[in-house]
């Protein structure tokens, strides 16, 4: 059966609706209020708090389509199942179906012909958790699949494989919901594999003659801090279905970049460039790919700027860029592949078309100040080339058994291409090319030990500066969470009401908090948001959530930014004294402290950094002290 994209999401969607879901939208690709990931990127995260134990206000089943971007795979980026951005199918249980109904409507919906995807059952196989010191064998899932497939006269044992951690359990990091998974796979060789036991599914795997397209997590565990808890209040269902894949089996292509999700996209790169497609899959692919991924990250808001998100949007756009250019892109169309990926698009994705300006004026920026970069770095190539490798950086190699004697070649040394990937922000794939043009070698691995000597130092220091983010839920995180509220309060009290709230990130050492202002914020103000802020405090306020229709909110002037994420449904926090004064009444998924006197508890509020964040955009740091 061959489906369009727009078919597979729409089947997917009706599918559950039937079965009771609320249809959500899909969250935006920035987490809010999750400083623990700078993307989403599955569709569980946005949904964390509730899995978590949070009431959501659409109820305790839900489906959506999630935008995700993960780029910890970005090396894989162009073969035929790899993606910077992609979409994801999801369907939950808040603490209501569990194992049974998740597993039998997950075969029903891929093989269904009239209403699901029509998938061949005998091209399924499944893997489920055989346990360990976190969680028994899932016994419970092995004997719903070996109903299921025995109905449609397929024998269990050449389908079900018990695997361990590595495959079958899921979580998002160190703390948070967690549990075993059941994963599905499906057949898509030339001629079918032949699978008669586990150590034909391994390898059957390992050759991509099978592909993962569906996972059912039981999230019944909570982890912190690396280590499983204990349980949680509910037992949640979170499934996750890559619609990139799902999409090219049911195109009958191997590879997501032939689906009608890209082939637009490739078209007009094939027109406008001089490199064939056959010749240079990977550099189509990748452009493809990236601008993608650049276009939806924008759309969401996200600016690009030299760490955290940003950093990795621009990486996106300058990898493009270096792709593109190897293509003889003629760069000024680039506004027409703009407009491919955003036609492709906006009909599902409307904040696309909306934010076409600023897209395009973003990525033209982005595109000059590129140029003028790989000028300077260029510059400081050649200088590096002409003065010290061609003088002192001779290396003698020595092919062993082979060589009657070593040879001398030129090297670049791990340090300069280090100092150039990063300090000139030339892509690697551009410094590669050049020396191999200029027949110099690079330090390859020692550079690539750099890289991940330097990642890992600041994977380190975000681990550090992360910790106990509003992942997770400690009464430090919600009474800063809490503060931060009163915060915006008063800075829109002193500053007026076009101030809003453009990003917010918690630990419990301190808050950051982005707010829309076009200057400086004189101290004299800051001090007097912080005595309104320390007022509210010692007054013992209380915090209470309402739940309410989001027009409702709006007309009642509730503070609040990204409305079009929330669901019709939303929650507000007021914070007010016993006499009525209300201080700050805000949209937000929660948690927050129960009484602003629980703040007083970790001391005042303080305001202890003032700067720009991006244009438009300033950067508080606060702490209670
Ligand atoms: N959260 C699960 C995944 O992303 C469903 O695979």
């Amino acid at each position: 059966m061959k489906l369009s994209s727009n078919e597979i999401r729409k089947r997917f969607l009706e599918f559950f609706k039937e079965r009771g879901h609320a249809v959500l939208p899909s969250a935006s690709l920035v987490p809010e209020n999750d400083p623990s990931v700078l993307f989403n990127t599955a569709g569980m995260q946005p949904l964390v708090p509730y899995l978590l134990g949070e009431k959501h206000p659409k109820g305790n089943r839900l489906v959506d389509v999630q935008k995700c971007v993960r780029t910890n795979d970005i090396e894989e980026v162009g073969d035929n199942t790899h993606f910077t951005f992609f979409e994801m199918l999801g369907n939950w249980s808040l603490g209501d179906y569990f194992k049974n109904d998740a597993l039998n409507w997950s075969f029903e919906f891929l093989t269904s012909q009239e209403y699901g995807l029509g998938l061949d059952p005998k091209k399924l196989y499944v893997t489920v958790f055989e346990g360990d010191e976190n969680a028994p064998k899932d016994s419970e899932a092995y004997k719903i699949w070996e109903e299921i497939f025995k109905k449609v006269g397929l024998i269990p044992e050449e389908r079900i494989f018990w695997m361990g951690a590595d495959d079958n359990w899921w979580d998002t990091g160190d703390s948070g919901p967690a549990g075993p998974d059941s994963e599905m796979f499906y057949d898509v060789s030339k001629d079918g594999v032949n699978i008669k036991n586990k150590e034909d599914f391994i390898a059957a795997d390992s050759r991509q003659d099978i592909i993962e397209i569906w996972n059912d997590v039981f999230m019944e565990y909570e982890k912190k801090d690396g280590k499983v808890i204990g349980k949680l209040k509910n037992k949640n269902v979170d499934t996750g279905a890559g619609l990139e894949r799902l999409t090219s089996i049911l195109q009958e292509k191997t590879s997501a970049y032939d689906t009608d999700l890209f082939v637009d996209i490739i078209a007009f790169l094939k027109a406008n460039t001089s490199e064939e497609y056959a010749n240079c899959i990977l550099n189509f692919r990748i452009s493809a790919d990236h601008i993608r991924a650049v276009i939806f990250m924008l759309a969401d808001g996200v600016v690009p700027a030299n760490k955290d998100r940003g950093y990795v949007l621009r990486k996106l756009i300058r990898r493009a860029i270096a792709k593109m250019t190897n293509l003889n892109f003629s760069f000024d169309k680039t506004e027409g592949l703009i407009d491919v990926v955003i036609d492709n698009y906006s009909e599902i994705y409307p904040e696309l078309s909306n934010k076409r300006t600023v897209i395009i004026n973003e990525i033209k920026k982005e595109l000059k100040k590129f140029k003028r970069t790989l000028d300077i770095g260029m510059k400081e190539f050649e200088k590096l080339i002409n003065t010290k490798v061609k003088n002192n950086n001779i290396k003698e190699v020595n092919f062993g058994e082979f060589a009657v004697e070593p040879i001398a070649v030129n090297e670049l040394s791990a340090d300069d291409v280090f100092r150039l990937y990063s300090t000139y922000g030339i892509p690697i794939e551009v410094i590669k090319e050049e020396a191999e043009k200029n027949n110099i070698c690079i330090d390859d691995d020692g550079f690539k030990k750099k890289v991940a000597e330097h990642s890992k130092k600041s994977q380190t220091a975000s681990a550090g500066m992360f910790k106990g983010g509003l992942g997770g839920d400690s009464p430090k995180i919600r009474a800063l969470h809490t503060t931060t509220h009163l915060m915006l309060a008063g800075l829109r009290k002193f500053l007026g009401d076009g101030v809003t709230q453009a990003g917010s990130n918690i630990t419990e050492e301190r808050i950051r908090f982005d707010f829309t202002y076009p200057e400086k914020v004189d101290r004299e103000i800051l001090d007097k948001v912080e005595g309104y802020v320390n007022q509210v405090i010692n007054i013992g306020a209380t915090v209470k959530v309402t739940e309410m229709k989001k027009e409702q909110a709006k007309k009642d002037g509730v503070t609040g930014a990204f409305w079009e994420k929330y669901p019709d449904v939303v929650k507000v926090w007021t914070i007010e004294d016993g006499a009525g004064n209300i201080y700050s009444k805000e949209l937000c998924g929660g948690p927050h402290a129960e009484n602003t006197s629980d703040i007083s508890k970790f001391g005042s509020f303080k305001i202890i950094k003032e700067k720009s964040s991006s244009a438009g955009v300033r950067r508080i740091k606060a702490i209670l002290q």
